[in-house]
């Protein structure tokens, strides 16, 4: 998370909205060369689809070139997402609820947008994406954390929490949450929670933004329904709901979406000013989505992160069973979170792993104002190779065990 430095000087103070007073660009993971990266959830760049989207790319071009090289939103991707929510969720909704974005990031931004004046309050889980913290502080916001558990989020913990800001006259805008393998702890929550959060939203007034941005990576076992297909089936209009074309097909393209309440969409669509997202990457990619090349291209990402998960969790347990720190096992996504014994902080540690030849995520990068994250780290498997991996953790062991000795 970028840090607002207020103390350091610009030549433009006088001249710079309050919003902009400490802006910093957000830090993209730019991967080194010498070391280890488990640092950043990149997708595999060896698994992009070179052939198919040089193919995608060359027959939009040819065929519908003055389409895409125009002004516009790119309606087939529109088409192409609708058509999967019903085919693969069951959850039939209108072209006038779906926006494509720039990323899910701007996705997030336009939510904040529509519905944050700065000093506003939201909720989100302890540990969260650092990329959307970063987001809410732009927007002004007041983000209060919310405590999690293995299982994700917890209902009665957020109730707790909005009943004490009512008490002093604050009611938070909404919940921002990844219910599904999450960043950074790799949690997916059940439906019994699902079920209680929506409940929450409704009973409260307020809103859920779900982030699904590991759609499709699920390594085995049945995903729960999200929170969004929960909520158009009790027809309650709680859930803003946004998801990624950046894990599943290319960061590079920037592509995302966000769906959700008519009423809310026109709004927020209403905010967006940039004459719309990228057709041009949106049409190849809808172009390439046909006959199920996306839907088959997934299926090969789950195999390689699978394999990626496995054998972390096969290296932690051969380097660091009997040390005291413990980590789950996601089902799916990017992410494996460790959590160190007593004593020890990851962000110390963090230049002796260095050097040590492996870089990886401190949990102080990923929590709000308040929370304390030094006793975690976050993993992340799915940017190197499959070889790296061992050594990798090998290496992080060692460091572990010098700093408990
Ligand atoms: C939880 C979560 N949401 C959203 C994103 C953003 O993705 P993009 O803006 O590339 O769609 C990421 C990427 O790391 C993420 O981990």
């Amino acid at each position: 998370v970028s840090v607002a430095d207020k103390s350091s000087e610009n030549k433009y103070d006088n001249l710079l909205a309050k919003r902009a007073a400490g802006a910093v660009a957000r830090g993209i993971g730019a991967p080194t060369q010498k070391m280890i990266a488990f640092t950043y959830g990149l997708p595999d760049e060896d698994s992009f689809p070179f052939n198919d989207l040089a193919a995608a790319a060359t027959k939009t071009i040819m065929e519908d070139g003055k389409t895409i090289f125009q002004y516009g939103a790119p309606r087939t991707l529109a088409a192409y997402i609708l058509e999967s929510l019903r085919l693969e969720e069951d959850t039939t909704i209108a072209p006038t609820q779906i926006a494509v974005t720039a990323g899910s990031s701007q996705a997030i931004s336009l939510v904040a947008r529509v519905l944050l004046d700065p000093g506003d309050v939201i909720l989100c889980e302890e540990f969260t994406w650092n990329g959307a913290l970063h987001i809410f502080k732009n927007a002004e916001t007041t983000v209060i954390p919310v405590e999690m558990d293995e299982g994700g989020l917890i209902p009665e913990k957020v109730e707790a929490k909005i009943l004490e800001l009512q008490a002093q006259g604050i009611k938070p805008k909404f919940i921002y949450t990844i219910p599904t393998f999450q960043n950074p702890t790799g949690s997916t929550m059940s439906v019994e929670r699902r079920l209680a959060l929506l409940d929450i939203a409704e009973k409260y007034d307020t809103l859920i933004l779900e982030d699904h941005a590991y759609h499709g990576l699920a390594f085995e076992g049945d995903t729960p329904p999200t929170l969004f297909t929960l909520d158009h089936e009790r027809k309650l209009g709680r859930v803003l709901h946004c998801r990624t074309f950046s894990k599943i097909l290319a960061a590079g393209m920037r592509l995302g979406w966000v769906a959700g309440p008519e009423d809310l969409m026109v709004r927020l669509t209403g905010l967006k000013d940039d004459g719309g997202t990228n057709p041009f990457a949106g049409y190849i990619a809808a172009t390439y989505a046909q006959e199920n090349r996306l839907r088959n291209h997934i299926q090969d990402l789950v195999k390689i992160y699978r394999q990626r998960r496995d054998l972390m969790v096969a290296a932690l347990d051969k380097h660091l069973a009997g040390t005291g720190v413990t980590w789950n096992v996601p089902a799916g996504g990017f992410f494996i979170w460790l959590k160190l014994p007593e004593g020890l902080d990851s962000g110390a540690l963090l230049p002796k792993a260095q050097e040590a030849g492996v870089n990886y995520l401190p949990g102080t990068s990923v929590v709000p104002q308040g929370v304390d994250g030094k006793s975690y780290i976050r993993l992340s498997y799915s940017f190197v190779k499959d070889e790296e991996i061992e050594p990798g953790v090998a290496a992080l062991a060692k460091t572990i065990k010098e700093s408990l000795a």
